[in-house]
């Protein structure tokens, strides 16, 4: 078929498909249906995980120093969820506070992944406040990630009928 192609249709098969390839390998086994529902799930689980934390760490500031890169600039939803950074950042506090409700997020997070993990540690900051104030940073955004995660695939799946 590429061989056939003269300019212009190539331009239009690389407008129309390469998204849809992006689409089919990005999640290669999981359909929108299924991943709605991890989404679902990982909101659910992330508001939990926030409350727990914040019941157990009562008045720990949030802090502007941190900050867990949710969406990749330029790409188009539902793929522009940052998977692999959120993994990452969330094995770092996994690793400081082991709870069953982490254990669920990474597991379902395991399910969403395409991209290798990435292999840049973050590096927790050290000092007990900073150090609570770093988690409790990152599981807010994580919580709002989460709520924006499920919002744009409802859209879509709206849109998709
Ligand atoms: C995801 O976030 C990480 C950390 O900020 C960044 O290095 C990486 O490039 C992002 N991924 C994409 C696909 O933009
Ligand atoms: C990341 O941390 C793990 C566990 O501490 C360590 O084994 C690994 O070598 C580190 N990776 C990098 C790239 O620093």
């Amino acid at each position: 078929m590429v061989s056939r192609a003269g300019p212009t249709t190539s331009a239009l098969f690389l407008l129309c498909c390469v998204g849809s390839w992006l689409t089919s390998h990005t999640f290669p086994t999981l359909g929108p249906t299924e991943r709605g529902k991890i989404f679902k799930e990982l909101r659910s689980l992330s508001k939990t995980l926030l409350e727990d934390y914040v019941k157990e760490e009562k008045g720990v500031p949030t802090s502007q120093s941190y900050t867990l890169p949710c969406l990749i600039p330029d790409a188009q939803p539902p793929n522009n969820i940052n998977i692999s950074a959120i993994q990452t950042y969330l094995q770092t506090i996994s690793q400081l506070r082991d709870t069953t409700t982490m254990g669920e997020i990474i597991e379902h997070l395991d399910k969403l992944k395409f991209q290798d993990a990435s292999k840049t540690n973050i590096s927790a900051p050290t000092g007990t406040l900073e150090h609570k104030r770093f988690i409790l940073t990152i599981l807010t955004q994580f919580s709002e990630c989460m709520e924006l995660a499920s919002k744009l695939l409802n859209s879509e799946a709206q849109r998709a009928g």
